[in-house]
């Protein structure tokens, strides 16, 4: 099959969708978000009511839902969730000069946010089914590259501390968190797990389903305006931890402890609390989360189903005993060109297709950090493309 013939199968396999679903104009964005009546008349409310800035009863509100939603014993809504991943580093005790492991194979979020702290990332590489941290090839690095000392994980070349592991649920692909789990556990890693773009996802755990975002010692969950329900910028830290919750609700505060005519700070805190507005929107997107979601399963099953036929294209579906909330759907092409030709030849048709992040150990900012073997992620990155995923197209009146 020329690579023109696999162009027309995923033009046809997205055309299809979004003519169904009555969205008949072309581009077809990657994933705009879904807005109606129910946000604008949110917003109008709370402008009435005066309170938009941070720490208002939708804010509560919002985290209540949301940590129910994942089972977590504490939700706290932020501006987005990068300042929610700088927090969780910041309160598992990550400081200037420590390593992180994490994943190449990102949006550079979670890598920044190390950085935020003066700590340095330490990449390993991603597996192919799932495009999120590989237990396997963390095994070996941990194996082969570190030594524990007095509860303290050290990398060996520099003597640095680990402090934390920090994988990543790529497009809404649970990774292998069981498993994760006990490596950080016997390593002496505090576990932060970026479900930035798995709210819904889950993984199977003793029989039942736990949801992402609640299986490390920190979740971090974004409601940026391309993720399965927005707020417009916005983040969440989750967490069992009573204390912790605590202090990275005092920290996303300010750290203020003063009330009345001065106010009083104990620390150097942080202007990351999510506004009262932003979580107004986020209640009103909530109503529409069901509906999102099982629509959004409907189209990976159709572009599951139109792509089968279709030779050297694997479509991303994760692991089978794992629950992907589908947020971005990604094939995986055979060699890079056919994904570069692809991808040109879908955007000049009007469907916003696109490649992979570039691999974060290859970018300018952290090109000079430290890395195992990423055979994966240079693999992927360069033949992977995320297909038009969003079942919204903005403002839609009639809802
Ligand atoms: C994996 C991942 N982590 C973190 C973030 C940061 O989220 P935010 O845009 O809410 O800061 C994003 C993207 O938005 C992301 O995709």
């Amino acid at each position: 099959m020329g690579v023109s013939d696999i162009t027309d199968h995923l033009a046809e396999a997205i055309e299809g969708f979004y003519n169904a679903l009555g969205h008949t104009h072309r581009p077809i964005e990657l994933h705009p978000p879904y807005f109606s009546k129910t946000e604008a008349q949110a917003v109008t409310e709370t402008l009435a009511s005066g309170w938009v800035a941070m720490g208002g009863p939708m804010v509560k509100a919002f985290e209540q839902v949301i940590a129910d939603y994942v089972g977590s014993k504490h939700a706290v809504a932020t501006v987005n969730a990068t300042a929610a991943l700088h927090l969780s580093l910041l309160v598992s005790g990550v400081q200037a000069g420590d390593l992180v492991i994490t994943q190449s194979n990102t949006f550079i979020a979670p890598v920044n946010a190390i950085r935020y702290c003066g700590a340095e990332p330490i990449f390993v590489d991603v597996e192919n089914q799932s495009l999120g941290l590989c237990s396997e090839a963390l095994t070996e690095f941990l194996a082969s590259q570190t030594s524990c000392r007095d509860g303290v994980c050290y990398h060996n070349d520099t003597q640095r501390p680990i402090r934390a592991l920090l994988p990543v649920h790529v497009l809404g692909h649970p990774v292998k968190m069981s498993a994760l789990r006990g490596l950080a556990e016997t390593h002496h890693l505090q576990l932060i797990e970026d479900a930035a773009e798995a709210l819904g996802s889950a993984i199977m755990c003793d029989g039942h389903m736990m949801r992402c975002g609640r299986w490390g010692d920190l979740g971090v969950i974004s409601f940026n305006a391309n993720k399965i329900i927005t707020t417009g910028a916005g983040g969440m830290v989750l967490t069992d931890d009573d204390r912790v919750a605590e202090q990275v609700r005092h920290l996303a505060s300010i750290a203020k402890t003063g009330s009345g005519e001065h106010g009083q700070f104990d620390a150097v805190g942080y202007n990351y609390g999510m506004p009262n507005l932003n979580a107004a929107i986020g209640l009103a997107q909530w109503q529409k989360f069901e509906e999102i979601g099982a629509t959004k399963q409907a189209l990976a099953m159709h572009y599951q189903e139109a792509l089968a036929a279709v030779p050297d294209v694997r479509f991303v579906t994760g692991h089978p005993d794992h629950f992907s909330n589908a947020w971005i759907n990604a094939v995986v092409f055979e060699a890079p060109d056919i994904a570069k030709q692809v991808l040109n030849d879908l955007r000049a048709q009007g469907f916003m297709a696109r490649a992979l992040w570039e691999p974060l150990h290859q970018s300018v900012v952290y090109q000079d950090c430290l890395q195992g073997p990423l055979p994966n992620t240079e693999y992927l990155a360069s033949r992977t493309l995320q297909l038009p995923s969003g079942i919204g197209w903005g403002y839609q009146t009639s809802s």
